[in-house]
């Protein structure tokens, strides 16, 4: 095969790529590991900034997330037994969309599929080759049937655990990480959520999110030990605790019901630089990570991707690579700038075991200045809805 672009991963950034690239005229072929069940089964992100939605809508899938996204202009801050509004449209003039991701990827499937654009789904043993000449290779295997695509570049967005990364001699790359000393136990239900915006709480017993991904579905979160087991939590014991974590005028209204999902995510801040290698672009999850508290992470690998495609309109179109010599600096610099929110408002709003009663005081300080000070609260709500782009 031959084509122009190979994108490695069908999550939200391949996809949305290779969306991007053929409105553009630009061919490119999609290889993904998993089927396309399995990365719809996957429940992740719900919040889209308003740059991510226009980037959905130049990739001609803008319909549905309008139609049935919830536009919310702010979020509630909950602490000392109280709710707090951070009003994002007053203080920035913009708003975020609450969809889901599983509803993002289905839409860019679905454009796929009735264009008649070429994804091959359940590939074994992806390489990527000689990524560093102008004739980059990938191969992968399909039913026992081992193939091979010729291109002029390759698009990483195989996410963390992916090739493309793992294919750098470790010498050209630096990876910057911090763990943290918990994780995310999510729960997700067919019940209508509590509150009409999502709730951000910072309890003594640990941090909980009350999300949602329609009127009729919630996402609901609880900070939980690095080293805990999903088994261990019965649906029963997850509404218990979340509700003791909420103020009581919310936890009064969390309507419980069977779980449809249940999983432990652990939180991770993580950027590889450079994000360009030769002919090799890595994008999304593939080069970097933010904990969701900021709700980022799917945002950045949709501004990764807007990147991508913009330098290689500018290459095939205007035959010029300025945008390909920019693409790393111009992604990073942003992503830095998420890093540091998503760090910061993570840093904010959980228990660090290790940061005692001195610790908590802090952190409640620094609340109390956040819903007090417009300054303050701008400064949050400016990198929730998301910086602009360059
Ligand atoms: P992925 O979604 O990881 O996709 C990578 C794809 O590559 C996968 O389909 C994988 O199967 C495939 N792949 C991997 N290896 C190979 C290989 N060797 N060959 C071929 N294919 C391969 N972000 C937000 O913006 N807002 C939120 O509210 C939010 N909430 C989150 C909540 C949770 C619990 C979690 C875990 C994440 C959340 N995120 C959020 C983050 C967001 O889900 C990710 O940042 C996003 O999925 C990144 O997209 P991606 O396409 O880069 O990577
Ligand atoms: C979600 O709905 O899954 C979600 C929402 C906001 C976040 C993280 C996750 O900050």
């Amino acid at each position: 095969m031959r084509t122009q672009v190979a994108i490695i991963g069908a999550g939200p950034a391949g996809l949305l790529l290779g969306a991007l690239l053929h409105r553009s005229g630009i061919d490119a072929v999609i290889v993904e590991q998993r089927s396309a069940d399995y990365v719809l089964g996957r429940i992740r992100a719900g919040v889209l900034e308003q740059t991510t939605v226009d980037l959905l809508e130049q990739a001609g899938v803008g319909e549905r997330v309008h139609a049935e996204g919830l536009r919310h202009d702010g979020t509630e801050l909950a602490f000392g037994g109280g709710l707090h509004r951070i009003d994002f449209n007053a203080l920035t003039g913009r708003h975020v969309m609450v969809y889901g991701q599983t509803e993002v990827t289905r839409d860019l499937m679905a454009a796929r599929s009735q264009a008649a654009l070429p994804t091959w789904y359940e590939a074994e043993h992806v390489a990527i080759a000689d990524y560093q000449s102008a004739h980059p290779r990938v191969t992968f295997e399909k039913d026992g049937v081992r193939h091979q695509i010729e291109c002029d570049f390759i698009a990483g967005c195989d996410g963390f655990h992916g090739v493309c990364r793992a294919s750098v001699p470790p010498a050209a790359i630096t990876a910057y990480e911090k763990v943290y000393p918990f994780g995310w136990l999510g729960v997700l239900a067919d019940v209508p959520p509590a509150t009409e915006e999502l709730v951000y709480a910072s309890h003594e017993r640990g941090f909980a999110l009350c999300s949602q991904r329609s009127r009729t579905r919630s996402r609901y979160y609880v900070q939980c030990a690095s080293d805990d087991d999903v088994a261990r939590w019965s649906d029963d014991a997850f509404w218990d605790e979340l509700r003791r974590r909420l103020p009581d005028e919310v936890a009064e209204r969390v309507v419980t019901g069977p779980s449809i999902e249940k999983s432990i995510a652990p939180l991770r801040s993580f950027v590889a630089e450079p994000m360009r290698f030769g002919s090799l672009f890595l994008a999304g999850d593939a080069a970097h990570i933010v904990p969701p508290t900021g709700a980022k992470g799917l945002n950045l690998a949709a501004a990764d991707v807007g990147y991508l495609a913009q330098a290689m309109r500018e290459h095939y179109g205007e035959r010029s690579d300025a945008g390909i010599q920019a693409y790393s600096q111009r992604c990073l610099s942003r992503i830095w700038k998420a890093e540091r929110f998503s760090w910061w408002f993570t840093s904010l709003m959980h228990r660090f075991p290790e940061a005692g009663e001195f610790g908590a005081r802090i952190q409640r300080a620094e609340l109390d200045y956040l819903v007090g000070s417009k300054a303050a609260s701008t400064a949050l709500a400016e990198n929730y809805v998301g910086l602009p782009l360059a």
